[in-house]
């Protein structure tokens, strides 16, 4: 792409304007569906004007909500500013944001937590009602008016293709050599009409590199030079090594075992730094021509890829700290080749995990003796985050992972209790259980064997004692014994922590 505007279509340059103006075409009450996963990808401009609106407008009296769909989190451009000003009605499919959170735990604002593959099929099956503006950011237009996505598909096809209008952001700042990078596909339908998805490896590309879009609905485009706000990530501490180790661990005897060839199958590392700390610790393993098809491309990931392991990265989104998005950037052509961004309904779908085989690895907030799992909820009630991809995966995978360092808040929370206070991954969906004390595989196992290798391999000993002591109580006294359970006792550890500030006895 050449010339100072990256908007090379004559007729759609003539529909640059300020953000202001932009945001003045949308209205009260409506809802949009925004670019974004991660912090990448997201509108800067429009919804900062939006949130000024919404405080202005609430001043007079007239509060000013709307209901914003997105890829998965933005960043504060977005959700920080409409949830401070009190102008998120209904946010979906997920949230990180400390602002918005805090609304969401307060009761204020509506969230509806999603499989994040689910929700461009639910928005084409009309489930989540009509769908009124897209606001997308995209690197350029091209002069035939097809846009060149961001450093996030996420579900930005859909919202182009569904929205009455669209209005874009055009961001100086992303690099133009995304140009090819991704791969969107037009081949979804609604039953009775569904093919299939002709993926069978993770490099293959079954779309086309830009977004169509009708150049009749676009009315307002305005050109941004603000960067991605990803978080930076902490260096692994000495329990994430540790959860590395043990997970390394497993990989090596499965590939002796043949039950994993020894490239691994396509890796799926979920967000956080746990998992950031086992890509960075396969770069030290003995794994060669590993593929990754996953949801995000974080540093870790990256790493592998620079190292030369990992030889391919299919993913939705880049959600890279300020550092390495510098790196990408600088040595795009390096890696530009070896990256595919898709839909997330692509990289997220799960019928092609279950045929890729994928690892998948996600983190969790707490898992109970039986290996069900909790990725969303404290104390059952306050949200985190949200399920994200976690159960795309999770349910689909070759061998499902969980890791979690054993307990949280300084050891006043067990990450593994006596039942799971909510639960995202029911036990069938749950394969290894990772803690820095140790790796239980559960494949295999009924639920009695499950509980005893869970609290001898994964729970912190400051806890163990207590869980086994309950385990074997609930076999004496349960109800039935398929499941030994004491339901007064199963969330009286939670119950305990709400009331002291500690699970501890
Ligand atoms: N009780 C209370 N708080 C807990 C907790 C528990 N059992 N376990 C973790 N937390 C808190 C931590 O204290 C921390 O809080 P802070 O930010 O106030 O310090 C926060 O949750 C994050 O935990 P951390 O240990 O830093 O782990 P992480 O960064 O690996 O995140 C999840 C863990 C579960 C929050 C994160 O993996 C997540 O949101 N998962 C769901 C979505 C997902 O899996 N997406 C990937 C799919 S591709």
């Amino acid at each position: 792409m050449s010339g100072s505007s990256r908007i090379l279509n004559e007729a759609l340059r003539a529909k640059v304007t300020s953000a202001e103006h932009a945001a003045g075409l949308i209205a009260s009450g409506g809802t949009v569906g925004m670019s974004g996963f991660t912090g990448s990808g997201y509108p800067k401009a429009v919804p900062l004007a939006l949130a000024a609106r919404m405080e202005r407008e609430r001043a007079a009296g007239n509060p000013f909500r709307l209901k914003v769909w997105t890829g998965a989190s933005t960043g504060p451009e977005l959700d920080g500013a409409l949830a401070r000003a009190d102008g998120i009605e209904l946010r979906l499919p997920y949230n990180s944001d400390p602002v918005a959170r805090e609304k969401i735990n307060a009761g204020k604002m509506d969230y509806l937590d999603m499989h994040l593959s689910q929700v461009a099929p639910m928005a084409w099956q009309g489930f989540l009602g009509p769908l009124d503006t897209a606001l997308v950011e995209v690197t350029g237009i091209r002069a035939d008016g097809s846009l060149i996505p961001s450093s996030s598909v996420g579900n930005n096809k859909t919202w182009l293709d569904r929205a009455d209008k669209v209005i874009l952001e055009v961001n100086r700042w992303q690099n133009p050599a995304l140009e090819g990078m991704h791969d969107i596909y037009y081949g979804t339908a609604l039953p009775p009409n569904r093919v299939p998805i002709p993926l069978v490896r993770p490099d293959d590309r079954i779309g086309e590199p830009c977004f169509r879009c009708d150049p009749d609905r676009i009315v307002a485009i305005v050109e941004t030079d603000t960067p991605d706000r990803n978080a930076p990530f902490t260096p692994p501490d000495e329990t994430a090594l540790a959860i590395a180790g043990h997970l390394l661990e497993f990989f090596r005897h499965e590939v002796a075992s043949g039950r994993l060839p020894a490239s691994l199958l396509p890796l799926q590392s979920g967000v956080g730094n746990v998992a950031n700390a086992v890509l960075t610790g396969l770069i030290d393993g003995p794994f060669e021509n590993l593929t990754a098809y996953t949801e995000v491309i974080q540093d870790g990931m990256l790493d592998l890829l620079a190292s030369g392991r990992l030889r391919m990265a299919s993913a939705t989104a880049f959600s890279l700290s300020p550092d390495a998005a510098e790196r990408v950037n600088a040595d795009m052509a390096r890696f530009r080749d070896r990256m595919i961004l898709r839909p997330q309904e692509i990289s997220n779908h799960p019928e092609l995990i279950r045929r890729l085989g994928c690892l998948a690895m996600n983190g969790l907030i707490e898992a109970d003796i039986y290996g069900n799992v909790n990725s969303t909820h404290v104390m059952g009630s306050r949200i985190q985050n949200g399920i994200g991809g976690s159960g795309d995966f999770a349910r689909n995978a070759y061998v499902s992972i969980f890791m979690t360092p054993s307990t949280a808040k300084g050891g006043k929370i067990s990450a593994i209790v006596p039942f799971a206070s909510h639960v995202d991954h029911i036990a069938q969906d749950v394969q290894i259980l990772v803690t820095e004390q140790g790796l239980a595989d559960l494949r295999g196992l009924s639920p009695k064997h499950r509980a005893r290798l869970i609290i001898e391999r994964c729970a912190h000993p400051d806890y163990r004692g207590a869980l086994a002591d309950y385990f074997e109580r609930a076999q004496r006294g349960s109800y039935g014994l398929q499941t030994p359970m004491l339901p007064a006792e199963a969330l009286s550890w939670h119950q305990r922590f709400i009331e002291t500030g500690s699970m501890l006895m």
